[in-house]
């Protein structure tokens, strides 16, 4: 397969290129500040918010598969018209859309696939809004919602775990709690899915549900870090409003994989 990855230069991005890379498939990568590995993609910049660069990068990398892993957090230009200029620009094409449980507000606590976004701030509003936008031009696509995505380092959330190990200033949530999966997982699902013929939502995050702070204390054990100086804290100690416990029922996704979606307990032990 010839496989576009739209934001290949990210953390779960540079997996996907990794592992389709090794698959055999030819594979193009976009980036917006820095390229990846010039020996496993033929890497591209873009900017997502620019629809026309969008629809020329596409027409010309004639991918059979694009899987779109881009965002930028705080800007909805990026997450939200960013991704809904990939689904138009990707029509005819095979389409996986990376999403977020950040499309839910927690009170539910768990999500099937059905469950209807409930969005509580604005990171998780772009993200639901990119899904409509995606589901509206192209029925077809698969949608996969993810939750925090950890690796064996170098993730966002690892990082920040060695940091407040370190002695950096804050806590760690005792009830802000997600399915964290490993990145290789998740590439693995995502190829997968976007090898078969199966479309709109699906649920890709771990087995495990476990706090912010328990994760902390999982990384530290494998990396050998004192966790003794990862503070405990609740939300309502900093005002933190957002989505607190947010867990993604994978069971009907995981049924359609042969990849296992294994959970933190297992895969940072
Ligand atoms: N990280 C998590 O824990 C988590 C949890 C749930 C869902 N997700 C979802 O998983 C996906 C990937 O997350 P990640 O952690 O791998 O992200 P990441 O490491 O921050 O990578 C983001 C990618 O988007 C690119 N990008 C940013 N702004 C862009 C723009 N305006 N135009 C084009 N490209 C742009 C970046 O390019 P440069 O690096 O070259 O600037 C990078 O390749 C996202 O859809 C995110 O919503 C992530």
């Amino acid at each position: 397969m010839r496989i576009l990855v739209v934001g290949g230069s990210g953390f779960l991005g540079g997996e996907i290129v990794r592992q389709a890379a090794a698959g055999g498939h030819v594979v193009a990568a976009t980036y917006l500040s820095n390229p990846g590995p010039p020996d496993l993609a033929g890497w591209r910049p873009l900017d997502l918010r620019d629809r026309t660069a969008v629809t020329e990068t596409i027409r010309e990398t004639a991918p059979d598969v694009v899987v779109n892993a881009a965002y930028r957090q705080s800007d909805w230009p990026t997450t939200a018209d960013g991704a809904a200029h990939v689904a138009a620009a990707a029509t005819g094409r095979r389409l996986v859309h990376v999403s977020s449980d950040a499309v839910f507000s927690g009170a539910a606590v768990t999500y099937a696939e059905e469950a209807i976004p409930d969005p509580v701030y604005p990171y998780g509003a772009a993200k639901a809004a990119a899904e409509t936008a995606v589901r509206a031009v192209d029925p077809t696509a698969v949608i996969a919602r993810t939750s925090l995505i950890v690796g064996d380092g170098g993730s966002p959330h690892e990082r920040l775990v060695h940091s407040l190990a370190g002695g950096a200033p804050g806590i760690l949530f005792t009830d802000a709690v997600r399915c964290p999966v490993h990145v290789r997982d998740l590439a693995a699902a995502l190829l997968e899915l976007a090898d078969s013929d199966r479309s709109g939502i699906h649920h890709v995050a771990g087995a495990d549900a476990v706090s912010r702070h328990e994760l902390g204390i999982l990384i530290a054990r494998r990396d050998g870090l004192d966790e003794t100086r990862l503070t405990p804290g609740r939300c309502a100690d900093v005002g933190f409003t957002g989505p607190r416990d947010v867990r993604l029922d994978c069971a009907q996704t995981q049924r359609h994989l042969k990849t296992r979606l294994r959970g933190a307990r297992e895969f940072v032990a």
